[in-house]
């Protein structure tokens, strides 16, 4: 879709969510978390652990309030300052729900039914899914437009959800632009929201099978490196990762055809911050045990930490607890002006 060249110019605000839905791997950490920890010095940035998202699918009460505690966890571990930027659970700031109602009444239908996400996820088992995950992506739109945040750091698999939260922002900003001019917010009162998504590994597959994402559903737990693995169990996980008979190549091209090798290669280059060239370049025509070996080394020496501070973490309830009202207390307040201009612009009586 086109940019608007009238669109005013917004404040640029990083916002982005994770979801408390079970294990933290290795994917959530280099698709997102790392990003995440970066985006920190160049901008302010707010970071949400969605418990509203995750329970459209079920969700076991005390395992949902565990996971949201964990996401929160590996928040702190991998180092976002909650001082500095805002953390926070969605369900402490109702204005989520609130916008995302305004949304379900602006997105389309036909919008939503186009979305890949739904179909992969409801399967053939559509009359039975909650209504919720199908109207999912209108709450992820509410997440990023009730702060007006710009940049949206996300994994690939989120880029059509992106695009949708700038159709719906386009379309309030057309439905409702002469409430928008009149209370002087030019012709956008919301921002174009765009997704941030680079890197090495951008998609971690899965250690068993390099066609497949790595992701905390696969039934074997040797498919995934979770951030809370020990040192033992990462090194196992590597050594046992599924490769091929064939030596490393020395370039990149070399890996074409060959899922596993550049799996393993694009984290390599992930974690160690290079690029699959640089990684090639060192290790190109050895032995795969022998950069297995290096990987397992490397993986323990950069994920070994985060695991054991999540661990220590995650035990001081009162603490983490604390951390997410404190975050939701300073999110609800610009959640909060932005709902009131919402409701203005809507036509809503407000005190
Ligand atoms: N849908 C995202 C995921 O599954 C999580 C999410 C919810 C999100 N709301 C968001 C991500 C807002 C970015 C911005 O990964």
């Amino acid at each position: 879709m086109a940019t608007n060249p009238a669109q005013p110019t917004f404040k640029p605000l990083v916002f982005s969510g994770v979801q408390p839905t079970g294990n933290l791997h290795l994917g959530n950490y280099l698709g997102a978390i790392v990003k995440f920890v970066e985006l920190q010095k160049s901008h302010e940035c707010i970071y949400c652990v969605v418990d509203l998202h995750a329970i459209t699918v079920w969700q076991d009460p005390a395992e949902l309030t565990r996971n949201t505690r964990e996401v929160t966890a590996a928040f702190l571990a991998c180092g976002i300052d909650p001082k500095k930027h805002i953390i926070f659970n969605q369900s402490q700031v109702h204005e989520h729900a609130e916008l995302a109602w305004v949304f379900n009444c602006v997105a389309r239908m036909g919008w939503l039914n186009r979305m890949t996400q739904f179909k992969e996820k409801a399967g053939k088992d559509r009359e039975n899914v909650s209504v919720g995950l199908f109207v999912y992506p209108n709450l992820m739109a509410a997440d990023i437009l009730v702060y007006r945040a710009t940049h949206v750091p996300v994994g690939e698999d989120q880029k059509q959800h992106l695009e949708l939260s700038r159709d719906i922002a386009q379309k309030f900003n057309n439905d409702f632009s002469s409430s928008i001019a009149a209370r002087g917010f030019g012709e956008a009162f919301f921002p174009q929201p765009e997704p941030l998504i680079q890197g090495p590994a951008t998609r971690v597959m899965s250690l068993r099978d390099g066609s497949k994402k790595m992701s905390k559903s696969d039934a074997s737990d040797y498919s995934r490196i979770n951030l809370t693995d020990d040192a033992d169990a990462i090194a196992q996980k590597v050594r046992k990762a599924k490769t091929d008979p064939d030596a490393l190549p020395s370039e990149e091209k070399g890996l074409t055809g060959r899922p596993e090798a550049e799996n393993l290669v694009g984290i390599y280059a992930a974690l160690d911050n290079k690029t699959k060239a640089d990684v090639l370049r060192q290790f190109g025509g050895g032995q795969f045990s022998t950069f297995k070996n290096a990987l397992s080394d490397l993986a323990v020496a950069k994920l070994g930490p985060i695991g054991g501070e999540m661990k220590k973490l995650v035990a001081d309830t009162a603490h983490i607890d604390s951390i997410l009202a404190e975050g939701s207390d300073r999110a609800r307040a610009i959640a909060g002006e932005t709902m009131k201009t919402v409701k203005d612009i809507v036509g809503f009586i407000r005190a």
